[in-house]
């Protein structure tokens, strides 16, 4: 059988058994899902909504941010991968910020710090506090001349201190600190703090050099996120995005080794030779990455980016909340066809998929992970939140943010400043303005309310159950205008 029968087939299959049609495609409004006998007694009592993104990489819920300048900076990842998604950081900051931003995540919660600042014993306090202040801490480890650990030097050391030219030895407090080896288990080092009621527990080798601090504060952060999402060394997880018309192998070597868990190469039209070379390129340079990439929405394209290697397909073209693309070009499959086209093939081959774009509610939410998606991108939905970047602004005694498709005009004016656009374009996507909906949390229990419901309407107790017994039934427009709240 040739390829292209073999993939036909496999897409015929997978849209009969999830109750779609070939052809016309459909979107999230076209369908219901169908309900089933349920064993589920509440929806509360649905636990699990654990999902793989990439390779090894497994969230708690299946939610990521968009990688929008309006959605998704280091404050909106951090608040992501704490309440068990991912923020995927966008790619309109220079390559150094973006750097600086994935370094901020996996610093936000980290209990053990692996390069710990230090200063010299005989730096004076004005050195001490400017690194401190650069940093936001409010102490510092003090080493000796052969980088031995010396003491410790904290705001009650020097906070009634005026004379910055001090040296930092004669205020520190010196080393008869508890210290620990570098192969501590998280639950020995509570169990060191606690009994010597110790804020802070540098971790020496046996040179007596430091090399790790885990402090008290970090470590109450990671109990009061039970469903975060952390790597193996305890730190949240983030993602970022490389850019394709740069030299994106730079940019991936620069981003892994700021800690980046996964890249993801972005582009309006992944179904392009540029962006299989850079998959493919990019897979043989770091085979261990888990890289994303998208976006796409042919069963043909899904399979191409899988044979070159990526972990992870991001698929929508055209359905997002601020997208034009479809008015402009006239391109772009109606986004559940495009999800279940796609994930037959993602299925088959056991890559994880993402739906990006067009969620409006938690109903979206659930149907695109019946027809086939592991999580879903969000944009529109986290840009009126505490957590997207810019500012809050007043009218008509609302609060506001303004959110903005990258392909809209405003957006084009800034990257062309910014140097990663040549020339103006005609917008494919829209400013809007949002109406502020506090925090991010609040957006993210709201939906996955619904999903929860939608699984125990069909009887799934994991999202995995979910996609094997979620099948929809097609629905006319007056089907869809009967479940609208009427007076
Ligand atoms: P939502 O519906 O969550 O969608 O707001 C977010 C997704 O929209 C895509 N996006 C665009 N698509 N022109 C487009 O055609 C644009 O200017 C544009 N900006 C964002 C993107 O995939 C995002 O994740």
């Amino acid at each position: 059988m040739t390829n292209d029968r073999f993939l036909k087939l496999l897409v015929k299959k997978y849209l009969k058994k999830k109750g779609l049609p070939e052809q016309p495609a459909l979107t999230f409004s076209d369908v219901v899902i169908q309900d089933n006998f349920s064993s589920i007694r509440s929806r509360s009592d649905i636990l699990n909504l654990k999902t793989r993104l990439a390779a090894d990489i497994w969230l708690n819920i299946p939610i990521v941010s968009a990688n929008m300048d309006t959605v998704t900076d280091s404050k909106m990842a951090i608040a992501l991968a704490r309440l068990g998604g991912l923020g995927f950081i966008h790619q309109f900051f220079s390559l150094e910020n973006r750097v600086k931003e994935v370094a901020k995540v996996k610093r936000a919660d980290n209990a053990v710090i692996e390069h710990p600042e230090k200063i010299k014993r005989s730096a004076t306090l004005d050195k001490a506090k400017k690194i401190m202040e650069k940093c936001g801490f409010s102490s510092i480890l003090v080493v000796d001349e052969n980088n031995k650990l010396a003491g410790i030097l904290t705001s009650r050391d020097y906070r009634f201190k005026n004379n910055g030219r001090i040296r930092v030895e004669s205020i520190m407090t010196p080393m008869s600190l508890i210290t620990a080896g570098p192969d501590i288990t998280r639950q020995e080092a509570e169990a060191l703090m606690e009994k010597h009621k110790i804020e802070k527990l540098p971790l020496i080798n046996e040179n007596g050099e430091v090399v790790g601090l885990i402090t008290a504060k970090d470590m109450l952060k990671e109990k009061s996120y039970p469903n975060a999402v952390r790597d193996s060394k305890g730190r949240l997880r983030v993602g970022v995005t490389i850019r394709l018309n740069a030299d994106y192998i730079h940019e991936a070597e620069e981003l892994i080794a700021s800690g980046a868990d996964v890249l993801l190469l972005d582009t309006a039209r992944a179904n392009s030779k540029l962006a299989l070379d850079a998959t493919v390129e990019i897979k043989k340079k770091f085979p261990k990455i888990a890289l994303v990439v998208g976006n796409i929405d042919t069963p043909e394209a899904a399979m191409m980016l899988i044979k070159a290697g990526a972990d992870c397909l991001k698929v929508g073209i055209g359905p997002g909340s601020v997208c034009k693309t479809r008015e402009v070009a006239g391109v772009g499959i109606p986004q559940l066809s495009a999800i279940a086209c796609c994930a037959a093939i993602a299925k088959k081959k056991n890559i994880p998929l993402i739906a990006d774009g067009g969620i409006k509610n938690g109903a979206d939410l659930s149907k695109a992970l019946v027809a086939g998606a592991n999580a879903v991108m969000i944009g529109g939905l986290f840009a009126g939140t505490d957590e997207s970047p810019g500012e809050f602004f007043r009218d008509a005694n609302q609060q506001w943010k303004i959110y903005r498709g990258s392909a809209s005009l405003e957006h084009q004016f800034d990257r062309i400043e910014f140097g990663s656009l040549d020339t103006m374009r005609t917008p494919e996507g829209v400013p809007r303005r949002i109406p502020y909906t506090g925090s991010v949390k609040n957006a993210i229990e709201e939906l996955l309310d619904g999903l929860r419901s939608s699984m125990s309407y069909v009887g799934a107790h994991n999202l995995n159950e979910f996609w094997e017994k979620g099948k929809f039934i097609w629905q006319t427009v007056s089907g869809y205008e009967e479940g609208k709240p009427r007076i």
